[in-house]
């Protein structure tokens, strides 16, 4: 299941974000994809505020990964600078998928064999200097009935 909601401005991606930290569940995985400068770290802060971090979202993008306390654990990474897979294993990255927290994952779609559990797929696109395309996709029931919920205008 698919469906495309666009954004236009960076307050909107961040509700959007908000709304599934709100409904995400122990161990939920969220893949996001898309260029640099197209919002998946925006998305991630809703997702921490919705989720009741009380700690920044920033971009995890020299340490690969924050972890964040709120209402569940959040585990926020970010791959761009990882070159290989194993890697993801060094920082015991399965321990975080598996666990009972929220994963968030920047860049998933470098590495699409090691991100094969049930999730949603997230991925973002600049349509224009404040529009962004974000379509989520997942053939995870659970991430289904969220995906049902968006408002277009949430
Ligand atoms: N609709 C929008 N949604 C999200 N960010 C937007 C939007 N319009 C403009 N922006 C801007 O785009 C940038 C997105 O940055 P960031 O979230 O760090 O991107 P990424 O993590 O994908 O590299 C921010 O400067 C933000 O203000
Ligand atoms: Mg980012």
């Amino acid at each position: 299941m698919k469906r495309v909601i666009v954004t236009r401005g960076e307050k909107e991606t961040e509700k959007l974000g908000k709304f599934w930290g709100e409904q995400l569940f122990p161990g939920a995985v969220v893949l996001l994809s898309g260029e640099l400068g197209t919002g998946k770290t925006v998305f991630a802060r809703g997702v921490g505020l919705g989720l009741g971090v009380g700690t920044p979202i920033t971009s995890p993008t020299f340490t690969l990964l924050n972890v964040h306390q709120g209402r569940l654990p959040f585990y926020h990474f970010d791959l761009y600078r990882l070159a290989a897979e194993e890697e993801l294993l060094d920082l015991g990255a399965e321990e975080y998928l598996y666990g009972e927290g929220v994963s968030l994952v920047e860049w998933a779609d470098k590495f699409p064999a090691f991100f094969d559990m049930p999730a949603v797929t997230v991925s973002l696109k600049q349509e224009g200097p404040f529009v962004r395309r974000i379509t989520f996709s997942s053939d995870d029931v659970s991430y289904q009935e969220i995906i049902r919920a968006l408002n277009p205008g949430s």
